[in-house]
């Protein structure tokens, strides 16, 4: 088997001038676990220019999902931005990432955090029905600068809970806490500083975060990641990965495309 696939693009969604998403179509001998990511791009003069994107879709459907930053210049998302149905699209048949549920030990709440594009491998969690087994609660926070991006809201308040299949679990176990940083909303704040000053606890009506009974995924900025790990470690909790589970893991939300 070739080590790339070409998928079409099935649709595009803009979400704002800074953040898009698209569907393409997708090789069924393409197999991923919830959480991780592959190297997708553009055949440019000849030569695949890749760079690494978290599945947003559950490894389930029949389509993959992509949530993107357009960077003025970047190489890639410069280009991807102006994809249009039908066009192609490449896409690594490899899938690897930290994100997934071997990776953490067994507790009882399971924090999600991601900021900007960093919610992408989340959107796949959510609808991961091995992470509604192993916990209680899944607690997914999103932080963003401004209310227009915090993309994907819909999906999960609004289209999750009402879904037949997973509609039951959504509702019993699923708590969504958006927040943003640079404008009046019903959460302010980074994420860092919200569990640092026990707001988003106490909002979602759980106990502080403690290494007993909760574990954490992380996908972010760099400086988001180290913020997060300095918390997290002073709290005791160890940094899980592959062969060697934890009470959290990592991933770098990759933005510079
Ligand atoms: P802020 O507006 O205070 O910079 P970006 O679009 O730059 O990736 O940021 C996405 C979100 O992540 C913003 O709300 C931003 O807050 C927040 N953020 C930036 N740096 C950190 C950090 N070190 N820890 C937690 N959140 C951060």
């Amino acid at each position: 088997m070739s080590n790339f696939n070409e998928e079409r693009v099935l649709s595009v969604h803009h979400w704002t001038d800074r953040l898009f998403s698209f569907r393409t179509t997708r090789n069924p001998a393409f197999r991923y676990r919830n959480g991780q990511f592959t190297m997708i791009g553009l055949k440019v003069e000849g030569k695949p220019l890749l760079r690494a994107y978290s599945m947003a879709s559950a490894n389930y459907e029949d389509h993959l999902e992509f949530f993107s930053i357009k960077v003025p210049n970047g190489p890639l998302t410069s280009r991807l931005q102006h994809l249009k149905e039908g066009d192609p699209v490449v896409v690594g048949m490899k899938p690897t990432g930290t994100l997934i549920q071997d990776n953490l030990l067994p507790g009882k709440n399971l924090y999600l955090l991601g900021t900007g594009t960093g919610l992408a491998p989340f959107l796949s969690v959510i609808r991961d029905l091995e992470a509604y087994e192993r916990f209680e609660k899944i607690v997914l926070v999103h932080g963003c600068r401004f209310v227009q991006e915090l993309a994907y809201g819909d999906l999960i308040s609004e289209r999750l809970p009402a879904d037949e299949h997973f509609g039951a679990l959504v509702n019993e176990k699923l708590i969504y806490y958006p927040t943003v940083t640079r404008e009046p909303y019903k959460n302010n704040g980074r994420i860092s500083l919200l569990i640092e000053n026990g707001k988003l606890c106490d909002d979602i009506g759980l106990p502080q975060l403690n290494k007993e009974t909760d574990r954490v995924m992380l996908c972010g900025s760099p400086a988001m990641l180290a913020d997060l790990r300095t918390i997290l470690e002073s709290r005791g909790f160890e940094e899980g990965n592959m062969g060697e589970p934890g009470h959290f893991v990592i991933e770098k939300a990759f933005a510079e495309k």
